[in-house]
């Protein structure tokens, strides 16, 4: 079905359009000189404009499309004839999945399944050393680890999965699957497991960039429940470095836990954007942002705590990630007031539509 035994330099990336994925592509294009062909069926969180800076870059190509269309992918695999695929594409939103959670199970978990089915036949069909040398990366989440108390040790490797919202339900889902198409075929899977990532050209329907545009505009924060729940926080280049390490050096076959050595509450990352945003565009009287922060009702099944231990990574693989979140967050903010353009851009009448009803109703505590 490849239509001959050969593979090129180039890498196939699905999801591209979005937060991290496009993150990915703009960092891989600046230190190597492997193409890329962007799959992306540009949902409400893909964004061609993420990419506008390569569109005269030969290395680049954007196919729209869907990864549960089995044809369409095998016909990129047989004209592009990729060396791997880094399969970022999902849908990603916790309260998204709470709301409505059939394009979970069709995107992450069926698309997932298609993907892996074409990418295996394809490889079968290569030769010796380009079929062992073939990879598929298959990004992921912390989340299907479940929740964690106060005191328990972080997540690693061998920590049974747990998920707990449909969102990490589905991506647990698609994780075994990437495991089995390994374990039963040889397809040389590769799995990372991340925490949050933040940075610029994130939806902003998650809770760093709704802060920071909450607090420019005057509008009220909501925090969920005590605002007490602890997220470990990832610079979305330090996880794209780490991707790259693992596409590179990695075992096929293993998984790697990849995290940013940050956690932190809700409540206090909330609180550091509000100071951020009065430096920067400080308001009348000096009124901090702090007082538009609102405790509201809380996310249904709310993980209490997520923490990564990232040290298979960075023994095996020599990856770290750079980026404290103290300068991370300050640099993220300044993108966002920065870049009013895009944020306007994406802020569409169905953004709109989903922030009426995700907190319309949600009673202040
Ligand atoms: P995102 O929601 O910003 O982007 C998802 C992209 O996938 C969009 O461009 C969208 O158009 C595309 N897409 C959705 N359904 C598709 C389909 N059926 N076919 C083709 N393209 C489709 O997501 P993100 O935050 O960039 O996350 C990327 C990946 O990383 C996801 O797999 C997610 O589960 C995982 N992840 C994200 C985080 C995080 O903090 N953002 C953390 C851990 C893991
Ligand atoms: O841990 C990795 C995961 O991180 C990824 O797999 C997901 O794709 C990504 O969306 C993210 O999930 P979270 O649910 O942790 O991210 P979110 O930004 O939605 O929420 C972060 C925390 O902030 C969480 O505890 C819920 C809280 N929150 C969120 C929003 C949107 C609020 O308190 N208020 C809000 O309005």
């Amino acid at each position: 079905m490849a239509g001959g035994s050969t593979t090129r330099d180039t890498v196939l990336v699905t999801g591209g359009a979005g937060f991290i994925g496009s993150n990915f592509i703009l960092t891989w294009l600046q230190s190597t000189s492997s193409p890329i062909v962007n799959l992306d069926l540009l949902t409400y969180a893909g964004n061609p404009a993420n990419l506008a800076s390569l569109e005269h870059d030969p290395r680049y190509a954007f196919a729209r499309g869907d990864i549960c269309d089995p044809q369409l992918v095998a016909a990129l695999l047989r004209e592009h004839r990729p060396r791997a695929i880094v399969h970022f594409a999902a849908e990603s939103h916790v309260d998204r999945s709470i709301v409505a959670p059939d394009a979970f199970i069709r995107t992450n978990i069926h698309g997932t399944f298609v993907l892996l089915e074409q990418a295996k036949l394809y490889w079968s069909s290569l030769s010796g050393p380009e079929r062992a040398a073939f990879r598929f990366l298959h990004v992921s989440t912390d989340e299907v680890y479940g929740s964690l108390g106060a005191g328990d040790p972080a997540f690693c490797e061998t920590t049974p999965y747990a998920p707990n919202s449909p969102y990490a339900a589905s991506k647990a889902g698609s994780d075994h699957l990437a495991r089995a198409y390994c374990h039963t075929w040889g397809l040389p899977v590769l799995t990372t497991n991340c925490s949050n990532n933040y940075g610029p050209f994130q939806f902003p329907e998650k809770l760093i960039p709704l802060m920071v545009l909450n607090a420019l505009e005057g509008k009220p924060l909501p925090v969920y429940g005590d605002g007490k729940n602890v997220r470990d926080w990832l610079f979305v280049e330090d996880h794209c470095a780490a991707i790259r390490a693992v596409l590179e050096r990695g075992q096929p076959g293993a998984t790697y836990n990849i995290g940013g050595n940050s956690e932190r509450a809700n409540i206090d990352v909330v609180t550091a954007i509000c100071d951020l945003v009065d430096e920067f565009c400080p308001r009348p009287a000096a009124a901090s942002r702090r007082n538009l922060i609102a405790f509201v009702e809380d996310r249904l099944g709310h993980d209490r705590r997520y923490a990564i231990d990232a040290g298979k990574i960075t023994r095996e693989l020599g990856w770290t990630p750079a980026q404290p979140f103290e300068d991370g967050l300050r640099k993220t903010v300044r993108w966002y007031l920065d870049n009013a353009t895009w944020v306007a851009s994406v802020r569409t009448g169905a953004y709109r539509d989903w922030i009426a009803k995700n907190y319309a109703d949600r009673l202040t505590l």
